[in-house]
């Protein structure tokens, strides 16, 4: 069983990437049986490019070696890419909301599931201030990466990502900047931290944590891609116990999952801001 080398691509076979995620889970109990396997071998991949290491079973010798590197390694599975009102059409949308259906609210309670480093959170701080939200909010952040996390808390993204923020920005709202927002300091840049006041950050896993409150909103944008149908409709079944009634359920632009979304459960209330309500 070898990886193949080519001169700037490798392959995993389904047997190593197999063996890799059998020895972490008992190693280290994380289990993988849920993550899709075409997604969990090109992550596998990046992370061999990014730790330098040439084949898998370097990797497994890694793992077994070093006990603390499953974190360094967890944080690039499950990286998250992400942007500032990344989809402006959804936070236009959600704005409209927020001043019509959702301003009765006696509170609003938020889930950003999987907010990696908080680009998401941070719209929605500025998204509510700019709609004048009035009722009290109180939101939760969670992801399974704490180093994503980590940043989120501090709001301090690299100065370079900025430009693509501002031009989402813009498109959600033309007649105002996102500098109004931050303050540049030695290349980066540093959110305001009132914008998320209102937020939560908990460390949490999708597959396995537990499932306990209810919501009114609840986002989990481009998270699901990882996992197998049979785990997005377990997902799906939690996320319906998780929310109030008429609750919405926003999904990402690329999670292609409508035909597992129950219609009695869920219907479509924007399709292309991907904003669905309960039932
Ligand atoms: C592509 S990012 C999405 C960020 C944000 N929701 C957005 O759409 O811009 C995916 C995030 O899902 C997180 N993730 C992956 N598997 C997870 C799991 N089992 N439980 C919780 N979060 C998970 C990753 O750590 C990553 O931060």
């Amino acid at each position: 069983m070898e990886t193949k080398t080519t001169s700037d691509a490798v392959d995993i076979s389904d047997e190593e990437l197999k063996s890799l995620t059998d020895a972490i889970h008992q190693r280290h109990g994380i289990d993988f049986s849920c993550y899709e396997p075409k997604s969990l071998k090109r992550r596998v991949i990046r992370a061999l490019h990014i730790f330098q290491l040439r084949a898998v079973h370097e990797l497994w010798i890694k793992i077994l070696k070093d006990h603390s590197f499953i974190y360094p390694f967890m944080d690039e599975i499950s990286v998250g890419l992400t942007s500032m009102f990344r989809d402006p059409i959804l936070w236009k949308k959600l704005s409209k909301l927020l001043a019509t259906e959702l301003a009765v609210k006696e509170r609003l309670a938020i889930w950003h599931a999987g907010c990696s480093t908080g680009e998401e959170v941070y719209t929605m701080g500025i998204v509510l201030n700019e709609v004048f939200y009035a009722r009290p909010v109180e939101a939760v952040a969670s992801d399974i990466s704490n180093q994503a996390m980590a940043i989120a808390q501090m709001g301090e993204y690299n100065e370079l990502k900025i430009e693509e923020y501002a031009k989402n920005y813009q498109q959600f709202n033309a007649s105002n900047s996102l500098s109004k927002y931050y303050k540049v300091k030695d290349g980066n840049v540093q959110f305001e931290a009132r914008l998320i006041r209102h937020v939560r950050f908990e460390h949490h896993n999708l597959i396995t944590g537990p499932f306990v409150r209810k919501f009114d909103i609840i986002f989990c944008r481009n998270v699901m891609i990882y996992f197998d149908n049979e785990a997005k409709k377990k997902l799906f079944n939690k996320f319906y116990d998780s929310l109030n009634p008429g609750g919405l359920f926003i999904i990402g632009f690329y999670d292609a999952v409508l035909p597992l979304i129950d219609p009695n459960k869920f219907k479509v209330l924007d399709m292309d801001a991907k904003i669905f309500v309960k039932i």
